[in-house]
């Protein structure tokens, strides 16, 4: 694993979204694993920024989100696709038929689960993943516990991840307490993967990550297995840590 230290949350947003335009002008049939949450908003920004002043273009970009919440029609406000229509995709020329996220308002969620895998197989599978950490550990919304080898499915959501998103919402019990995700076998399918990590809240984590054991109680030290990964961390989420790359 790569690691790059930043300043702060703008550094560490700037260079993500550096990093996202370079792959896409590389690539323009790119296929992109995007994130929701807190973390990766400024980076969706500076994408937007550039989309405008630069023209980059992603016409032919074909993106997969990593999770949603189960019982939010895509107009809630708090679904995942209100939330990636909202902070990207109503701003850059992207074809929205080209973005996937998996759905959580439909009736037979098994059946989602295995079309979403499906979905992502027949493209070929992800480029470049983007991923935030949870500060338990989660990617995706796969909570300690999971298995390495799952594939998207149906996840029962740990109190503190309802916790930590409850600022999203008017109140803690009006988050979904299950979701969809993309599995730890699904994202680490994935070509590349760009992790973000910002805060003294991810610290702890991220410590984790980069010195402690790979296990499933702690999903994000899977990506220690994977051959091409490369951290964005700022100064608050890495100061005084030991730093191997
Ligand atoms: P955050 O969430 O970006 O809102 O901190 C990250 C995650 O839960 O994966």
């Amino acid at each position: 694993m790569k690691v790059i230290e930043v300043k702060d949350y703008a550094e560490m947003s700037q260079k993500a979204a550096e990093y996202i335009i370079q792959k896409v002008c590389q690539n323009p049939r790119i296929k992109l694993g995007l994130a929701t949450g807190g973390t990766p908003i400024g980076t969706y920004k500076n994408l937007i920024e550039d989309h405008k002043k630069n023209g980059t273009s992603y016409q032919n970009v074909t993106t997969f989100n990593l999770d949603e919440y189960i019982g939010l029609p895509g107009e809630n406000k708090n679904s995942y696709r209100y939330y990636m229509n909202e902070q990207l995709f109503n701003h850059i020329d992207i074809n929205l038929n080209k973005t996937n996220i998996p759905k959580g308002d439909i009736k037979d969620m098994e059946a989602e689960c295995l079309r979403y895998e499906d979905l992502i197989s027949k493209h070929g599978g992800i480029d470049l993943q983007i991923l935030g950490i949870g500060s338990n550990g989660h990617i995706g919304f796969n909570e300690p516990g999971t298995s390495f080898n799952s594939i998207t499915h149906i996840v029962k959501l740990a109190q503190s991840t309802i916790n930590a998103n409850a600022r999203f919402f008017n109140r803690v019990e009006e988050v979904p307490t299950k979701a969809i995700t993309m599995g730890i076998s699904s994202i680490l399918k994935s070509k590349e993967i760009l992790l973000l990590v910002s805060g003294e809240n991810k610290k702890e984590a991220l410590s984790k990550l980069l010195n402690g054991e790979i296990n499933e109680s702690f999903p994000a030290s899977v990506l220690k297995n994977h051959p091409c990964v490369t951290i964005i961390a700022d100064k608050a989420a890495v100061a005084g840590l030991k730093v191997h790359s």
